[in-house]
């Protein structure tokens, strides 16, 4: 049965990265929430996207620069910031699969000790378009299941080399996962591969039934979308 994995929690009916979003998923059954993680400037694990909060309050600060205090100042279409401990609570309250995105690649070792902390490291996924960032993560945390994200709009020749061709990079990182988005080039010709070559692939992002259904056809193992109940609907 494919994995229903929640982008940035049931989005579409919740604002993103909130714990109304991770709450709705769940209900909505879905298997695991895909969730965003940076660093506040005073070191705390937060869910958010964006590199700067221009999108909530029109100003262009970057994420890093601002404290936690600030960053809970924010409208998040009525809801608040979460911290990364709390949607592990919640995540262990729950029983939910966590898909830790990486948006900043310095951000490793906190990351680890506290999934560790929350005992959550066999029920995660930690995905990042960073390979760096999962080069280190191999070492730090081996027994961890790692996501290579594929599908920025990026025409540098090596981007586009490796996501035509994704099996070099996901062997040197030691992926266990593939997470291509649904717009890469040759997906139809690749995911069956991919999948024999022993990776598990999770596509983004997909709120169409009939593309899931397509998808889950060539062997893709989950589907990241922002309306889990369709896919639970559709994929059951
Ligand atoms: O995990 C897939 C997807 O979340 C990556 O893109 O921009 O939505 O974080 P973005
Ligand atoms: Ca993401």
């Amino acid at each position: 049965m494919p994995l229903v994995i929640a982008h940035r929690g049931a989005s579409a009916y919740a604002p993103e990265n909130t714990l109304a979003a991770f709450e709705l998923a769940h209900a909505q059954g879905a298997d695991m929430l895909e969730l965003d993680v940076q660093r506040s400037a005073d070191g705390v694990l937060v869910v958010f996207h964006d590199t700067t909060t221009e999108r909530w309050d029109g100003q262009p600060r970057p994420v890093d620069t601002c404290t936690l205090a600030d960053l809970r100042c924010l409208d998040i279409a009525g809801a608040t910031v979460p911290t990364l401990a709390e949607v592990c609570v919640f995540a262990r309250e729950s029983g939910i699969l966590l898909n830790v995105e990486l948006k900043q690649s310095d951000i490793v070792v906190p990351t680890v000790t506290l999934l560790r902390a929350y005992n959550l490291i066999d029920r995660t996924l930690v995905s990042a378009f960073s390979a760096s960032a999962l080069r280190k993560l191999s070492r730090v945390a081996p027994e961890l299941s790692r996501g290579y994200l594929m599908g920025t709009r990026s025409y540098h020749p090596a981007t586009r080399l490796r996501e035509l061709w994704p099996f070099l990079a996901l062997r040197e990182i030691q992926a266990t996962t593939w997470h291509p988005a649904i717009e890469l080039p040759l997906l139809r010709q690749m995911l069956p591969r991919v999948r024999r070559a022993g990776y598990t692939v999770n596509v983004w992002t997909v709120d169409d039934p009939a593309v899931m259904r397509r998808l889950v056809a060539w062997g893709a193992t989950g589907i990241i979308t922002n309306k889990p109940d369709l896919a639970r609907a559709s994929l059951t």
